[in-house]
């Protein structure tokens, strides 16, 4: 009787087994490099304080300021380029001299192979440094199940305009 109650136990056990690797399959990895349009003055708006500031003028190294983004992504770096996604979220500058933003950003595909698709950005981001690495913990739709990694790098600044153009790349493994 044991026997029969282990033989059976460990049936359920492979079968379990067989169907979890049954339905996950094995993971892919997408590269991916694309353009954050960021706005911060009031032409072309897509990242406002949180409280929305009177005058609109943002400082990004107040410790506790918080900020809410829509920015445009596009494939390539001119501002003209398609916009293929959108990313949306909230940053908090979360290190007491300023130096570090907590990114809480999803970037949501609109247009293209990856339309109706999301990934998941979160992490501490060195602002202040050239190239900012932050984690890919999660996405949508083709990017179910999604990890990773990203570097944002700010290629182009306009103070006048308020613009800045941040090239995101990302290494993401995913079912
Ligand atoms: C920004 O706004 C200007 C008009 O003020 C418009 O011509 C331009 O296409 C806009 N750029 C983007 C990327 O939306
Ligand atoms: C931004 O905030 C920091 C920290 O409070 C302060 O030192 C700096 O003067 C502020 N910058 C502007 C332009 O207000
Ligand atoms: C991001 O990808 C582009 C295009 O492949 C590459 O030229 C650039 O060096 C990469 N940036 C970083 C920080 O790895």
């Amino acid at each position: 009787m044991a026997s029969n109650k282990i033989t059976l136990a460990s049936m359920l056990f492979l079968t379990i087994l067989a169907y979890s690797n049954a339905k996950l399959g094995h993971l892919k990895e997408t590269k991916l490099t694309v353009y954050f349009q960021d706005y911060s003055g009031d032409q072309n708006t897509s990242v406002i304080g949180i409280p929305v500031s009177s005058n609109g003028a943002l400082n990004f190294s107040k410790f506790g300021a918080m900020f809410c983004t829509d920015d445009p992504i596009t494939a390539g770096f001119e501002e003209g380029s398609a916009v293929i996604a959108r990313g949306r979220g909230v940053h908090v500058t979360s290190a007491l001299d300023g130096s570090s933003t907590h990114v809480m950003v999803s970037i949501v595909f609109i247009d293209g192979k990856y339309k109706g698709s999301s990934i998941e950005i979160y992490g501490s981001d060195m602002q202040f440094e050239k190239v900012r690495e932050v984690a890919v913990v999660g996405g949508t739709g083709k990017f179910r199940l999604a990890r990773g990694y990203s570097t944002f790098e700010s290629l182009y600044s306009d103070p006048v305009r308020a613009h800045t153009i941040i090239q995101f790349n990302a290494t993401i493994l995913h079912y």
